[in-house]
């Protein structure tokens, strides 16, 4: 008897993958931003076109040489692990190498840097096929960091668009998403702009106690404390290998498994109330 099921053609398993890492514009700020925040930039510039279904991020951050921006967008391709083993010590935002070429898929990608690493070396201007292939490449003078621009959200997958929220309900979650790492990343300035215009500035600052009352108009400065709390690590939880031991560092780089349940080291901060 022939089997009702059958394995999907490899596009249409490739579409809905992407749709699970990019499900939104708000998805798409958020892993531009990720980008740009891992990248070591502290200025950013994000502009919106919700009626084109486009995001441009621009960042001041690392940037990128050409080898690496024709590696950037293929599938599984990343700088922030290696290993099996990194996965126990991540530090960055983002690890997957999943971000750029789901946008590939789902959209047009155009990326502009320039590395930081080297003066002397000029700015490119790549964009990519739905594989993430470098298809276009050309020199562009601009400062160093990246300027990534995403357009046509969806225009593969019309049923995707007409499942979503309306474009001022996205916006709405746009302007959360930014707030909310905004306030794990008060040092950094952000500037956002809605068809060209001016839409909100956030400030940088030392801590969210400059922020938050950035985001919440009622809330000042001084109606929050900053308070430092110490979090404890159980011993013996998670690891590469499920359980501490083997080699010797079980829950990653903190240090666990050593006998008797030691104490992290980094705080917990956080702001409350007076
Ligand atoms: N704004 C940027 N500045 C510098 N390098 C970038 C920037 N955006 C992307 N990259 C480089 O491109 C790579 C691929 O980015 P992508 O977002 O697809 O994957 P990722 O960030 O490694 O993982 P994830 O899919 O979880 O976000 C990154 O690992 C990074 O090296
Ligand atoms: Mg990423």
């Amino acid at each position: 008897m022939i089997s009702r099921i059958h394995p999907l053609p490899t596009d249409v398993v490739h579409l809905i993958a992407a749709g699970e890492v990019i499900d939104s514009l708000a998805a798409v700020v958020r892993e531009l931003v990720e980008n740009a925040l891992d990248a070591g930039a502290n200025r950013l510039t994000i502009s919106l076109w919700p009626e084109q279904w486009r995001v441009r991020v621009a960042d001041n951050g690392a940037g990128m040489t050409l080898a690496d921006l024709r590696q950037a967008a293929q599938p599984h391709s990343t700088s922030k692990i290696s290993t099996r083993r990194d996965l126990w010590r991540i530090s960055s935002l983002g690890f997957r190498g999943e971000a750029l070429h789901s946008l590939s898929q789902l959209a047009q990608l155009e990326i502009y840097s320039r590395p930081q690493s080297n003066p002397a070396a000029t700015g490119w201007r790549v964009t990519y096929d739905t594989w993430g292939n470098a298809v276009r490449v050309e020199t562009a003078a601009i400062a160093a960091g990246a300027i990534v621009t995403v357009s046509n959200l969806f225009a593969p997958w019309p049923a995707r668009r007409q499942g979503l929220p309306s474009l001022a309900q996205q916006m709405r979650a746009v302007q959360l998403t930014i707030q909310h790492i905004a306030l794990c990343h008060p040092q950094i300035t952000w500037q956002v702009e809605q068809n060209d215009r001016p839409w909100f500035t956030l400030w940088p600052g030392e801590t969210p106690q400059q922020t938050l009352p950035q985001i919440l108009r009622d809330v000042q400065p001084n109606d929050l404390r900053e308070l430092t709390l110490e979090v404890r690590r159980q011993a013996g939880g998670g690891g590469e290998d499920g359980g501490a031991g083997g080699d010797g560092g079980a829950g990653g780089d903190g240090g666990a498994g050593e006998a008797g349940g030691d104490r992290e080291n980094g705080g917990f901060e956080g702001l409350l109330g007076e």
